[in-house]
């Protein structure tokens, strides 16, 4: 038995979607627990390129059986679309992919809420997705939502979609571009045919599952600071990406878990508005753009870039109690004569070591840079520790050194078989006392 959460350590498109394809191959069971259609979770399989939104990435190993969490927001329209993409693209999904009862919907309603949102002068511009999940978070947190369950029952259904009508008039105005109220309900209708043959109790599922002995793999979406409670609020999704959010997002306790996994490129970007202390300048963040190829799977924005920041990581090894750290996308900076990693923050006359809480502190603090020799050459070819350049593995063991989460698998280019595991080593944390 084992239940190894897969999370993203940075802000998001850390490569998490190759990584639960690679470890699927060890997991009977692959569950998303939190996040809905903002996420896009690529995975490049023989030179053909899936990229998941709501399905976990498990879905891309026959035999493994797929689950949408409790703590997913579904848009049934998202999900539909998904589901033919991935049949035109052969992939086996009927009979192997369940949605939780639990699992609150996305309406059409909600996207019209968010887009008010984005236009109202007085709303921090977060730069979302515009996949209406922060107004359909606030619903469920608003015990006003619709889930999977309730859209089973016309009069539950029909109920809630009337209120949410009526809460986006009242928030978008008369002249809001909503759909007719009648199309709403007769989408409604199909949706739940369409759901009703994969709604399951997850939480249950898995439990049987861990009980008899099964993997499991909990996929995470977005990235620890884009978490909502550990992330840089207000400039953050609105869901649990954190190890946490796991167990909530899926119905297990903690104790259930026996592996927290972060995946970190080996450096950095985000997408969207907010703090992102390692930004580099146009002219080098072009350059790991480029090479990168750092353009969104869910909305094709170019992503800001930066060096590696190891404050930010030190956060996410501690909230999400990560017990091993994945990097991906070395080969990303074979090219470069010079590598940098952010090692602490300087705030006026101080020097920092965490993250400030507080957003202004945190546009403030000046990033205090380490430099490294790049290794001028490619990593792509690499499958032992060994055959990874000298420079490259010093800068990977200074990164695990300064993160204090050990380094035991890196990704070198985007196929499956493009990585460079790496045994145990002394300097590893110890396993979950059972
Ligand atoms: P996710 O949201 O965390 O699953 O990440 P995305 O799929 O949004 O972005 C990661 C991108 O990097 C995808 O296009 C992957 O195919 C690609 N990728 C993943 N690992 C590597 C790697 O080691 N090297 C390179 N060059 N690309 C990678
Ligand atoms: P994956 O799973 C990167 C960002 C958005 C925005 C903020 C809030 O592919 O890593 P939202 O639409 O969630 O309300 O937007 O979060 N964001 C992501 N950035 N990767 C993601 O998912 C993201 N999902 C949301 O750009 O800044
Ligand atoms: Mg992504």
């Amino acid at each position: 038995m084992s239940c190894r959460v897969i999370l993203g350590a940075q802000w998001g498109d850390e490569g998490k979607g190759k990584i639960v394809d690679l470890l699927s191959a060890e997991a009977d069971v692959v569950a998303r627990y939190q996040g809905g259609p903002n996420a896009g979770h690529t995975v490049v399989l023989d030179g053909r390129t899936f990229v998941l939104h709501l399905i976990p990435s498990g879905i891309l190993r026959p035999g493994v059986r797929c689950y949408i969490g409790n703590g997913v927001v579904v848009d049934p329209e998202a999900l539909r679309s998904e589901r033919e993409r991935l049949v035109r693209q052969e992939v086996d999904v009927d009979g192997r992919l369940f949605v939780s009862g639990s699992a609150h919907l996305i309406l059409p309603d909600h996207r019209v809420i968010e887009q008010h949102a984005d236009s109202c002068a007085t709303t921090a511009r977060i730069g979302t997705t515009g996949r209406g999940i922060g107004p359909a978070y606030t619903d469920k947190a608003g015990r006003v939502g619709l889930r999977v369950t309730d859209l089973m029952d016309p009069g539950i259904r029909r109920e809630r979609v009337e209120q949410l009508r009526d809460r986006t008039l009242r928030l978008a105005g008369p002249g809001a571009p909503v759909e007719p109220l009648s199309d709403v309900l007769a989408r409604c209708e199909r949706d739940a045919e369409m759901l009703r043959p994969m709604m399951v109790n997850v939480s249950a599922e898995i439990d049987a599952a861990l009980r008899s002995r099964k993997r499991v793999l909990l996929e995470g979406a977005q990235g620890t600071h884009l978490d909502l409670d550990h992330g840089t609020y207000p400039y953050v999704t609105s869901s649990s990406a954190v190890a946490g959010g796991a167990c909530t997002g899926v119905g297990i306790g903690p104790t259930k878990i026996t592996e927290v996994i972060g995946v970190a490129k080996a450096y950095a970007t985000r997408v969207g508005h907010g703090p992102f202390p390692s930004e580099l300048p146009p002219e080098i963040a072009g350059r790991l753009r480029e090479e990168g190829n750092e353009y969104g799977a869910t909305t094709g924005r170019p992503r800001r870039c930066g060096w590696f920041d190891v404050v930010a990581l030190r956060h996410a090894v501690r909230v999400n109690g990560m017990t091993q750290l994945v990097i991906t996308k070395l080969d990303v900076l074979d090219e470069f004569e010079e590598i940098e990693a952010v090692t602490s923050y300087q705030l006026g006359g101080n020097r920092l070591s965490e993250m400030p809480e507080s957003l202004g502190d945190l546009e403030r603090a000046k990033p205090v840079t380490e430099r490294f020799k790049g290794w001028k050459a490619p990593t792509s070819g690499a499958r032992q520790w060994e055959d990874l350049p000298r420079e490259a593995r010093r800068y990977l063991d200074r990164l695990e050194e300064l993160a204090g989460a050990p380094i035991r698998l890196v990704s070198v280019g985007s196929g499956r078989d493009e990585n460079v595991r790496r045994e145990a080593t002394p300097r590893e944390t110890q396993p979950i006392p059972r």
